[in-house]
């Protein structure tokens, strides 16, 4: 067996055995397989797609090549959450400790920013000393103490996902059904949690850009989940339009401390009261959503959750006063507010667009391990079906330099469509699969 046949036989759209994906992952893993190779064959699978049977290999070879966690001997029931990624997606910042401070375990293995999505670790990243390299150890000890926990892909956990992930993210192969549900279901099964919400995007925002396909991908990982003994939900929601306001990594994590004081965008609160609304009810500690949405909103207006997320950020090594003043965190030296050219209603602010246009800023990358600008990003003032006059605030730009500040005055301008007659606000969940 060799990696050229495999990747010969993906391309030309044949079922790859349980020995040849085995082969290939755990080659690339050990670094026998070089980055061109599975670049190639990330590519092949792009085009080709696999089966459900060879996804679910993926994903389990994928999940065992490092540790795969038992947390029972720590705590009899742990959730977790995972969205598909998608622009302004700073959801588990909230989410988990949410949970968290009901006595519920959230363990939780994130990523990084994938092509114009943002990654968690990235943003978290921004909080000066936190640390997202946590060994198996580590990741246990922080979970028995404070009933959270938040790591990256490291050596012990998913280290297959790591290195595929930064490769896909740098070679147009993230868009792929089958890859993104191995990614992401490997990193669940290695973190070892019992009930798991997938937070599915859709539309131009998201991997998936229709409704189909997201139902296509949740089916297929609540099934991986189902198939290793895990209860998983998937909620599908809206991102054709970027979630809450802030787009980029610290702009985010200040986001996500306002909505953790009562307060935040509206429709990022209301997603957050969702994803950690169905962990609850999953958890069996609430008879319905609604009920659990209640409890959720309870505690992020008591300052309950607020509490419980100082706890996790500071016991992983981050700077509490940069919670405390969020002023703190990195900032970056240009700002400038792009003003709507025209009266109107808003029918449309491209998610992807506004993605990619903090990706030209700095706040993603364009080659493996490049650096992140935490500082830079976007704010976005206009909602779908809001009625704004000519000269009211669009965006706020973020920006290191003047070249990449106007470049992002011009891409941001064109990612906004206008009606001069009343646009409807899109539903933001659009269904939920149990
Ligand atoms: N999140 C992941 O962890 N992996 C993907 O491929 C997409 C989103």
């Amino acid at each position: 067996m060799n990696a050229v046949d495999i990747i010969t036989r993906k391309r030309d759209g044949l079922e790859l055995t349980e020995e040849e994906i085995k082969f290939f992952v755990n080659g690339y893993t050990k670094g026998d397989i070089p980055d061109y190779q599975a670049a190639a064959w990330c590519m092949a699978v792009y085009f080709q797609g696999m089966t459900d049977a060879e996804a679910t290999t993926l994903t389990l070879t994928m999940a065992r090549s490092g540790d795969t966690l038992d947390l029972h001997q720590i705590a009899p029931f742990v959730v977790d959450k995972h969205s598909t990624g998608g622009v302004g997606d700073k959801t588990t910042l909230v989410v988990a400790p949410l949970v968290a401070c009901h006595g519920l375990p959230v363990g939780k293995m994130s990523g990084r920013g994938l092509g114009f999505s943002g990654g968690t670790i990235d943003k978290l990243e921004s909080i000066r000393g936190f640390n997202v390299s946590l060994t198996t150890e580590e990741f246990m000890e922080m979970l028995a103490r404070h009933g959270i926990v938040v790591s990256g892909q490291s050596a012990d956990l998913a280290p297959a996902d790591g290195k595929f992930y930064a490769l896909r993210d740098v070679t147009a192969t993230v868009e792929s059904l089958p890859l993104i549900a191995a990614s992401i279901m490997s990193k669940k099964i290695a973190a070892g949690a019992d009930a798991i919400v997938l937070d599915v995007k859709v539309g131009r925002g998201a991997f998936m850009h229709t409704v189909e396909d997201a139902e296509a991908l949740a089916r297929l990982m609540v099934s991986i989940g189902r198939g290793v003994g895990r209860k998983v939900a998937a909620v599908l929601s809206d991102m054709n339009q970027p979630l809450g306001q802030a787009v980029g990594n610290a702009l985010e994590v200040k986001e996500a401390i306002e909505t953790l004081h009562g307060r935040g965008p509206a429709d990022f609160r209301d997603h957050c009261l969702t994803i950690a609304g169905k962990m609850v009810e999953l958890a069996g500690k609430a008879a319905s959503l609604d009920e659990a949405r209640q409890m959720m909103a309870r505690s992020l207006d008591s300052g309950q959750a607020w509490d419980k997320f100082v706890e996790w950020i500071t016991a992983q090594g981050g700077d509490r006063t940069q919670l405390e003043q969020p002023d703190l965190l990195p900032a970056a030296p240009l700002v400038e507010t792009v003003t709507a050219p025209r009266a109107g209603y808003v029918a449309l602010v491209d998610a992807a667009e506004v993605g990619k246009t903090g990706v030209d800023l700095g706040a993603g990358r364009r080659k493996k391990g490049d650096p992140i600008d935490y500082g830079v990003g976007i704010i976005v003032h206009a909602k779908v079906g809001d009625r704004l006059s000519q000269g009211d605030p669009l965006f706020t730009i973020h920006a290191s330099d003047r070249q990449k500040l106007s470049a992002a005055r011009q891409r941001l301008l064109a990612a906004v469509e206008w009606s001069d007659t009343p646009v409807a606000a899109p539903p933001h969940t659009i269904k939920i699969i149990e």
